[in-house]
């Protein structure tokens, strides 16, 4: 009798585990879907993702031990961090990473992603400090959005092809400490970011930024 009896709680304490997880489990499911999704969207040359992102091993949190991978606790899927530095990776931006929705750190450095930088940048990784995309191909304007990442310390965008002038909101961006937009294409006048130490070099080889710590911008107006 007393056998049954437990086998009977058991079976009520997995139900329970098993309802709970229907509900909380749900950002994990979504953090391995956005993996799943980023690594179907590159192309890796290199192997990397491919040798080491393996969906089949289904323990849990095995996607924290996945190269490039920081998750909030080592034992549940949640992202924390995504770093790909230099891994070869090809593509255009991987739209998946929006399902990481707990992301704080994002680096796809050195790397040869190209197309534009998404328009609504701000929903798809809403809580990054950090954002490196340098050193790659991107090209397009930089989405004014960008100054709805209201969290951002880190905003790395040099060495690509960003063209057109960089938006003037982002002098809203009230954390920022670092900012690169080195080796683009820009030109106009640099955000205004108060009293923030930004340096003549964030902005060094663009074809014609002004204002700020550059030489002061030009009049429009064509005086005499
Ligand atoms: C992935 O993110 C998109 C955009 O936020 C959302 O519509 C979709 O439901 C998400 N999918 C999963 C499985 O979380
Ligand atoms: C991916 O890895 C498998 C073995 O893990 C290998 O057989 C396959 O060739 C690899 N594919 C690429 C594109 O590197
Ligand atoms: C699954 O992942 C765990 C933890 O990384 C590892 O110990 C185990 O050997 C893996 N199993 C298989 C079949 O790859
Ligand atoms: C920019 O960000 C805000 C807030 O994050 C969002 O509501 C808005 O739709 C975004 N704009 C575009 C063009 O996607
Ligand atoms: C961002 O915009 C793309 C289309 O450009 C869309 O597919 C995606 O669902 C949007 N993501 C979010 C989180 O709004
Ligand atoms: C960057 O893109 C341009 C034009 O699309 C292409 O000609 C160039 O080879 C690309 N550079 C790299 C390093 O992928
Ligand atoms: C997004 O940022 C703009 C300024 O660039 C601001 O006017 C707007 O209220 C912000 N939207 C949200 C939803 O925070």
């Amino acid at each position: 009798m007393s056998l049954s009896r437990r086998i009977l709680d058991i079976l009520i304490v997995s139900l329970f585990w098993g309802s709970l997880c229907s509900d909380i489990c749900f950002g994990v499911e979504s953090d391995i879907y956005c993996l799943r999704r980023i690594k179907a969207s590159l192309e890796d040359p290199f192997g990397y993702l491919n040798s080491s992102w393996n969906f089949n091993n289904n323990t849990e949190g095995f996607i924290c031990r996945f190269t490039g991978i920081e998750c909030w606790h080592p034992d549940e899927s949640k992202v924390l961090n995504i770093h790909l530095r230099d891994m070869g990776l090809k593509g255009p931006f991987p739209m998946g990473i929006e399902n990481c929705t707990s992301l704080t750190g994002l680096d796809l450095s050195s790397n040869k992603l190209y197309g534009t930088i998404p328009s609504n940048i701000s929903d798809v990784v809403h809580f990054v400090t950090s954002l490196d995309l340098s050193s790659n191909n991107f090209s397009g304007t930089i989405p004014a959005n960008l100054s709805n990442c209201s969290y951002l310390n880190d905003l790395l965008l040099d060495h690509n092809r960003l063209s057109g002038q960089i938006p003037p909101e982002l002098g809203l961006l009230a954390r920022i400490k670092k900012f690169s937009v080195s080796n683009n294409l820009l030109i106009g006048p640099v955000p205004n970011f108060g009293n923030k130490d930004i340096k003549a070099d964030s902005y060094a080889n663009n074809p014609g930024l002004c204002g700020g710590p550059l030489e002061p911008c030009q009049s429009h107006t064509i005086t005499g």
